[in-house]
């Protein structure tokens, strides 16, 4: 916990001060490199982390010049949202200054240099240092092919707890990092008496084509015993390189386990790896000493949401196509975390909402879809979105040659499949979270 806030706080000031400042005569590793990587690049490349390390100055020095060009590109750190749009907490956007440092330490001749001021040497472990989990939910582990394509799998990860229990975080550790790509897990939630056990059914699906939701479901063991559907709660688990389990302030967030119920990672995305393994990945659980105060609410507008897309998600080979959802917000809200959601033929992403007085609040502007960066993005301070509001999320998809991830050549028709998760279909979801909105809200901070 003090990791992520640390590194925020760095960051706040980094950007804060950079527009005075003016380069230093001599840029050496320990001085401004290092408190550089350790701020933008070591969430994700520590040592064991399936990634580059640069923790050290022999290895930042024996990088250098692919560091520059991964930040000159603007490849790393990986941040697709437009920051001139929107803000938001942690975000990982290095300015033209920093940038300048690393070419002139480069030019300096990749020096080593002392510290100066505090010494950050904690930034230096794996960062996964939220502490002593209450419990761990082991993931049934999964066999990942040398070479194989990339494997998209549903896994059920059930438990049974003495009593409900609150619970301030869930975080998902990957095992081994350098294939597990990413996750999304909701939470299943069984009400008393409706489920004799949770530990029947299959653990292990792939997404497939001709598997439905529901057919899922039945494989999995999951409806309640009489066939009716128990209660889901969406997006309680994820995972992406460098996102750790969020830890809201002030009262937000938090979760209620069940007696029974168990956690749906629908989907866990392995890359390609270079040898066969076995994954054994895991979920860690904090409990909370208190009911959290205002445990947080979504709905998602597109496919599989309370708003269609429109026209429809039917993406003709060789075409751009441009589609919108929108929904009026019933409610005052207050938006906490936001996560825009398309495959591979995304080409960008906007949303916003139109308050009933004509104003816009601009949510989320992403100029070039990445599929491999999709991160849930949380903002600094919830965003009230009036009662009335209409509430517009707006996609591009690029279904022709020039898509470089385009799943298919030459292009061929792509659709949702209704509701397939099967990353060569199509999606177009906008998924947030909120609270009720308070007296005052605008002004709390996360
Ligand atoms: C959110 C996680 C994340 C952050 C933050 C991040 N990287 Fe990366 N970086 C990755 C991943 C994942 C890859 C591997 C990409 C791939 O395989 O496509 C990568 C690849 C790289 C590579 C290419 C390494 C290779 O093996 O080819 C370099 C160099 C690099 N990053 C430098 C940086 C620098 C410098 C920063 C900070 C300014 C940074 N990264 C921030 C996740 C991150």
């Amino acid at each position: 916990m003090f990791n992520i806030r640390f590194l925020f706080i760095m960051s706040i000031v980094g950007m804060a001060c950079s527009q005075e400042r003016k380069l230093p005569d001599l840029v050496t590793y320990k001085a401004y490199i290092k408190p550089l990587l350790q701020t933008h690049c070591n969430y994700c490349h520590y040592k064991n982390s399936g990634h580059l390390p640069l923790t050290s100055f022999e290895e930042a020095k024996r990088f250098s010049s692919s560091i520059k060009y991964v930040v000159e590109n603007n490849i790393m750190p990986p941040w697709p949202a437009d920051p001139h749009y929107s803000s938001f907490l942690n975000q990982r956007i290095l300015d033209v200054y920093d940038k300048q440092l690393i070419s002139k330490w480069i030019n300096d001749g990749l020096k080593e240099g002392d510290t100066i001021g505090q010494a950050n040497n904690e930034l230096n472990q794996n960062p996964y240092t939220l502490g002593k989990p209450d419990l761990i939910l082991a993931i049934k582990p999964s066999f990942i092919k040398q070479h194989a394509n990339d494997q998209f799998l549903i896994v059920k990860v059930p438990f049974e707890l003495p009593t409900d229990t609150y619970v301030s975080v869930i975080e998902f550790v990957p095992g081994k990092h350098q294939v597990v790509h990413h996750v999304n897990g909701d939470l299943v939630k069984y009400e008393d008496g409706k489920k004799k056990t949770v530990f029947a059914g299959e653990y292990l699906l792939p997404t497939s084509h001709d598997s439905s939701i529901k057919q899922v479901f039945e494989k999995m063991d999951l409806p309640n015993d009489d066939g009716t559907y128990p209660a889901l709660q969406k997006s309680v688990v994820n995972y992406l390189p460098g996102v750790y389990a969020q830890i809201y302030k002030n009262g937000i967030g938090g979760y209620l386990l069940p007696k029974k119920g168990c956690f749906l990672l629908n989907d866990l995305h392995y890359g390609s790896s270079k040898s066969d393994l076995w994954d054994s990945s895991y979920i860690k659980i904090y409990f909370a000493k208190i009911p959290p105060k205002r445990p947080l609410q979504e709905f998602q507008l597109g496919t599989l949401g309370i708003a269609p897309v429109l026209p429809n998600l039917l993406i003709f080979p060789n075409t751009v196509k441009k589609v919108h959802s929108q929904y009026i917000i019933p409610n005052d809200i207050s938006v906490v975390t936001i996560n825009p959601h398309m495959h591979l033929l995304g080409k960008s992403f906007k949303a916003y909402a139109v308050v009933p007085k004509g104003d816009t609040i601009p949510l989320i502007h992403i100029p070039n879809w990445d599929f491999n960066w999709q991160y849930f993005y949380t903002f600094p301070k919830l965003i009230k979105i009036p009662k009335g509001s209409l509430m517009i999320a707006e996609g591009v998809y690029d279904n022709t040659v020039k898509n470089v991830l385009n799943p298919f050549t030459p292009p061929r028709l792509v659709s949702d499949n209704k509701g397939s998760m099967k990353t060569t279909d199509e999606m177009f979801q906008f998924i947030v979270s909120y609270v009720p909105y308070k007296e005052g809200d605008e002004n709390i901070e996360l």
